[in-house]
Parts: structure tokens; C-alpha cells; sequence
């Protein structure tokens, strides 16, 4: 039989009236170890907190200061497949029905009954025109506004009218649209010398001009006229700088509509587009940086 000794020492322990002890020890005695770890771990969460404030406060809420050079922009176009590659029959609508859907659906972003809120949108001219300043990133106004673009810019290609896109005709548009750069200001080129000659006829200012042209020797003579919509043509000024998600919520890229208009039939071509600008590059490594080539294949048979 065990004796009731021992649950007499342990109730001792857990609370011993007659020396004031806890736990074997006294409220003063405990109070020392509180007061330690208060202050021990109170300082590693100072020193923790510190560290972050110190970083937060050089960076800004809304510019990527950590990149000290602007990425430059790629270019994209819609419709987009993995292979770069446009291939229909004329005669069989279920074969372009994919890239007219997917023309419909970019679109309706575009739609002007989204721009309608004179709060967050502005007409911007349907001119080329020069940079649209709205202020410091930093500055007290938040959110700017955006400006218009409408689809009844894109002529032919604004679905609005031929809902196919010129597919059915064997004319088929591509939307065109440089990615979006926090902070980017495309600059139009400064001397003719790096453009071929057939797209210096494009050069204006205030817009970056896009031009399009067989890929390969053999396609020469086999695109055909390629028409562009859009304001200027190209990328126009007045849309730069983008501010950013958090301040530029409303922010639509302006599009630059390609029509084909008198391509070979029957025949794989390879198209190129570039921008060209002073401060827009291209790279061997990223096939869509100012630039872009796809496949078209229309087939008639
Ligand atoms: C480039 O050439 C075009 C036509 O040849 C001309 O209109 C344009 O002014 C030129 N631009 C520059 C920057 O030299
Ligand atoms: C279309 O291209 C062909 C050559 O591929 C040419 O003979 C014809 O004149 C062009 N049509 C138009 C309207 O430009």
C-alpha cells in the first residue's frame, strides 16, 4: 500500500502554503523569470520588427525600385497559340472558330460601355500625341485615370461589324498589344538607320511604330499588303507611363490591329513584327521581347 506521505509531498510542491512556493519556488522567484523572457524575447522582436521597417521604408509602395533598369516590354498578339502558328480553311469555319473566340473574348475588355465613368477614364485624342504625365508615384492623388481606348479604332478588325475578324475572306486580323511596364516610357526611334526601309515610311513622332514582313527570304512577295489599326498605327505616347496595378487600375494598353489582306493561299508563310524604338530591344533568349513570329497557313483546297 502506498502512503498517503508522498501525495503530501507532491500537493507540497505544487503549492507549499506555509513558504509561499510555487512550484518549488517563490512568487519573487518566478516573477525574475518572467521578467527575464519578457525582456529577452521583447528584444529579439524589436530587433526583428527594426529590420523590416528599415526595409520597407526604402521601398516604395508602388514603383519596383529594386530594378534599376526597366524591363523592356514584350510584344503579344491575339489569337495566340503555343506554336506561334495560325492555320485555317476558308471553307471550314469550325477551323477559325478558336481564333475568332478568342479576338471576341480580348475584345470585349475594350467594350465602351466599360470606359463609360468619366472618375476613371479620359479621352486621350485619337492622335498620336506625347506622354501623359499624371503626377509622381509618390504623390498624395492615388488612383489616375486611364485613358479611352475604343474598339472602333481598329477599323475592320473591331469585331464590331465583321464578328469574324476577316477569317471567312482569308483575311485574317491579329490584335497586337506591348506588355505592360510599370513606369515605362517607350521612346519612338531617333534616326531612320536601324529600320528597314520599307517600314520608315511609319516613322512619325509621338508613336512607336509596328511593322510586319515575311520572315524568310522565299516569302518575299507573298504577304501582301498588311494594314494597321490603331492610333498612328503603332503605340502611341499619350498611353505611357503605366502606373501600376494599385494606381492604375482602369489602364488599358493601346492595340494595334494587323490585317492581312492579300495573303498567299496554300502556303506555310512566316511572318515577323517589330517595334521599333530607341529604348526597345530585342533578345535571342526571349522570343517576344519588341518583337514576334508566327505562322500563318490559309488553306483553300
Ligand atoms: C524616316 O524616314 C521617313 C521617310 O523616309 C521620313 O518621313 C522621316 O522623317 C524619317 N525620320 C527620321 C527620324 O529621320
Ligand atoms: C495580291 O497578291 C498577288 C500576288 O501574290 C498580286 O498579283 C495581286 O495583285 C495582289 N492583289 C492586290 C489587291 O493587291
Amino acid at each position: 500500500m502506498p502512503s498517503n506521505k508522498d501525495d503530501g509531498g507532491w500537493k507540497k510542491f505544487l503549492w507549499n502554503s506555509e513558504k509561499g512556493e510555487l512550484l518549488g519556488r517563490t512568487g519573487g522567484s518566478w516573477f525574475k523569470i518572467f521578467a527575464f523572457y519578457t525582456i529577452f524575447y521583447g528584444f529579439l522582436a524589436g530587433i526583428f520588427i527594426g529590420t523590416i521597417q528599415a526595409m520597407l521604408l526604402t521601398l516604395s509602395d508602388y514603383k519596383p525600385t529594386w530594378q534599376d533598369r526597366v524591363a523592356p516590354p514584350g510584344l503579344t498578339h491575339t489569337p495566340r497559340s503555343d506554336k506561334a502558328e495560325v492555320s485555317f480553311n476558308l471553307n471550314d469555319m469550325e477551323t477559325y472558330l478558336p481564333y475568332t473566340k478568342a479576338l471576341r473574348e480580348f475584345l470585349a475588355k475594350y467594350d465602351d460601355e466599360l470606359q463609360r465613368d468619366q472618375m476613371k477614364y479620359e479621352d486621350c485624342g485619337n492622335e498620336p500625341a506625347s506622354y501623359k504625365n499624371r503626377g509622381d508615384f509618390e504623390s498624395d492623388i492615388g488612383i489616375r485615370k486611364a485613358c479611352r481606348f475604343s474598339r472602333t479604332l481598329l477599323g475592320p478588325c473591331s469585331g464590331i461589324e465583321d464578328r469574324e475578324f476577316g477569317f471567312k475572306e482569308g483575311k485574317p486580323c491579329l490584335i497586337v498589344k506591348l506588355n505592360r511596364v510599370v513606369n515605362f516610357r517607350p521612346k519612338t526611334p531617333t534616326s531612320n538607320e536601324s529600320i528597314p526601309d520599307d517600314a520608315q515610311h511609319k516613322v512619325q513622332p509621338n508613336v512607336v511604330p509596328l511593322y510586319c514582313t515575311n520572315k524568310k527570304e522565299e516569302d518575299a512577295g507573298k504577304i501582301g499588303e498588311v494594314k494597321y489599326y490603331g492610333i498612328g498605327g503603332g503605340f502611341p505616347l499619350q498611353y505611357y507611363p503605366y502606373y501600376g496595378k494599385l494606381l492604375h487600375p482602369q489602364y488599358l494598353q493601346p492595340l494595334v490591329a494587323l490585317q492581312f489582306t492579300n495573303l498567299t493561299l496554300n502556303t506555310e508563310l512566316r511572318i515577323e513584327c517589330k517595334v521599333f524604338g530607341d529604348n526597345i530591344g530585342y533578345s535571342d533568349k526571349d522570343r517576344y521581347q519588341g518583337r514576334f513570329d508566327i505562322k500563318i497557313t490559309i488553306n483553300s483546297l
